[in-house]
């Protein structure tokens, strides 16, 4: 018997789609998912962030295969992804840099969404489900910069967990609830990786989904605030919409590329934003004499 959304499809296609809405999902998402025809450059920035969240999970995992999650080891380990791992600046770079992309692109997400009233009726879901993305973006975040056990990651930390010790009441007991210890420890540490690597990971990728979800279920806004579904032709097809695929799909590659371009630019020429790390590979001081002594590199 044929499967309840069975398309029609013959060979191996047909037989998935017996027993799982594949062609039927590619349709519904994309060839026959209709969106406005007069989207601009401030609707690159949903599909940017995508990217950026499948960067940050690739170099994540490959972080993670070298990285030690212990005070004892974790700076070492950093070290040693920057030095002797092949290709782990890269990765290293292509993370920390990404991390700082995700908040650029996603503001500029959040703005395009203020700018065309994306967040009224009947999107109220899409914009509640981002700003959720949000905050858990933050919190990702803020637990990743731990992670070298550096003085900037430590001293970081200090400052957001004593924040929540400033809460009335209850704030001494929470912000040694986060920490797990009196002090920023090895214990802190270890519950910031497991946070950052498992659980807000699953976290983030479920609330995108449902972001998406809730998105197709009520259709894209457009710089015009044209309800293209109040519109439809015999066919039930929008006047005013075209197929997400190949249309868009084939238009967001611009954005894609012109990303790249800043992203690649700030990996390989700007990568740690001018600041002064000492475990960069080919570290060479420009002027060795204003070199403080405290951070001298070790050759
Ligand atoms: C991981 C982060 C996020 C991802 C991957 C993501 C993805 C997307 C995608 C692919 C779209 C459709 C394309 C577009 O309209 O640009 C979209 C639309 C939208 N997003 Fe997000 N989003 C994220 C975060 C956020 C946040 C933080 C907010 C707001 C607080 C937000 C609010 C919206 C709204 C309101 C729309 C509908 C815009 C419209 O139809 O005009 N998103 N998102």
């Amino acid at each position: 018997m044929a499967g309840y959304r069975n398309k029609g499809n013959p060979g191996l296609m047909g037989w998935i789609d017996d027993r799982f809405p594949a062609t039927a999902m590619w349709e519904d998402h994309l060839s026959k998912y209709y969106a406005p025809k007069n989207f601009n450059f401030w609707y690159f920035f949903g599909s940017l962030a995508m990217l950026v969240l499948v960067n940050q999970i690739l170099t994540g995992v490959w972080l993670t295969m070298n990285y030690n999650p212990s005070a004892e080891g974790a700076f070492d380990s950093i070290e040693y992804i920057m030095r002797d791992v092949d290709y782990g600046w890269l990765l290293r770079y292509m993370h920390s840099t990404g991390a700082s992309a995700f908040f650029a692109v996603v503001y500029l997400h959040m703005f395009r969404g203020m700018l065309y009233g994306s967040y009224r009726k009947p999107r109220e879901l899409v914009w509640l489900f981002g700003m959720t993305i949000y905050l858990a973006l933050m919190a990702e975040a803020f637990m990743g910069y731990l992670l070298p056990w550096g003085q900037m990651s430590y001293w970081g930390a200090q400052v957001i967990v004593s924040l929540f010790s400033a809460v009335p009441v209850i704030g001494e007991d929470l912000s040694l609830w986060i920490r797990g210890d009196y002090l920023i420890s090895g214990v802190t540490l270890n519950r910031f990786f497991s946070l950052h690597v498992v659980a807000l990971p699953i976290v983030l990728l479920a609330l995108v989904v449902l972001h998406i979800i809730a998105l197709h279920e009520v259709g894209s806004n457009n710089p015009d605030g044209i309800e293209i579904k109040e519109n439809k032709d015999e066919n039930g097809v929008p006047v005013d919409g075209i197929p997400f695929h190949p249309y868009y799909s084939v238009k967001d590659i611009v954005g894609v590329v012109v990303f790249l371009f800043v992203f690649c630019l700030i990996i390989f020429f700007f990568p740690e934003g001018g600041g002064y790390f000492i475990e960069a590979p080919n570290f060479e001081p420009a002027n060795p004499l204003k070199t403080p002594p405290h951070i001298a590199p070790v050759w």
